[in-house]
């Protein structure tokens, strides 16, 4: 029997642990059976969605060509892990109308600042001093999705916490063979 695909869709600030977190869940998930891709912002912006900037609309753009991708590995059975701030919630929630695969919404939940105070790429540094126009937290917006399958507060628990509280939950719900 084929697994069930699914869409393990992460959201948040930028440093808040996405990208991290899909690069942890997807061994597990592998290790399950699985077959995994993910869609790391950062990637997908070097090919997939190279030249686009930090506007609105080119976000909404880059939002969905991920969304798309997403869709067509999801529903051929394939894990889509993607990890972009996909700031906006409305695109957010078109991409999860739009999904042929159960498609599972992971709020990487960390205060600003958390993110700030960190600064990994020191982009936060950069775009107080006027250096990145519209980053999100500092002078674009970042919308919290309402109602997400699956809240992970990087900024209190361990990394460790947050990759079980993920395994935990995709187990409860079907998706993934405990
Ligand atoms: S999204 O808004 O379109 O979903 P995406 O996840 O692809 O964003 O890219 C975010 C990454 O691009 C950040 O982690 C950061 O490294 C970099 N970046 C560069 N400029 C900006 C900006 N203005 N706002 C947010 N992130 C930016």
């Amino acid at each position: 029997m084929r697994a069930r695909g699914f869409v393990l869709w992460f959201t948040g600030l930028s440093g808040a642990g996405k990208s991290t977190l899909a690069s942890r869940v997807a061994p597990i998930l592998r290790e399950r059976g699985l077959q995994v891709e993910i869609l790391d912002g950062d990637a997908v912006r070097e090919n997939l969605s190279k030249g686009l900037s930090f506007s609105k609309a080119d976000r909404d753009v880059n939002v969905r060509r991920i969304a798309f991708v997403a869709n067509l590995l999801a529903r051929n059975g394939v894990c889509a892990i993607t990890a972009a701030i996909s700031p906006y919630r409305a695109i957010r929630e078109e991409c999860r109308r739009r999904s042929e695969a159960p498609f599972v919404e992971v709020f990487v939940d960390a205060p600003l600042s958390v993110t700030e105070a960190r600064d990994v790429k020191g982009l936060y540094k950069q775009a107080r001093a006027g250096e990145i126009p519209h980053f999100t937290g500092v002078t674009d917006p970042y919308e919290p999705p309402l109602d997400p399958e699956i809240v992970v507060r990087t900024g209190e628990e361990s990394l460790e916490a947050s990759v079980a509280h993920i395994i935990a939950a995709l187990e409860a719900r079907g998706l993934v063979p405990a």
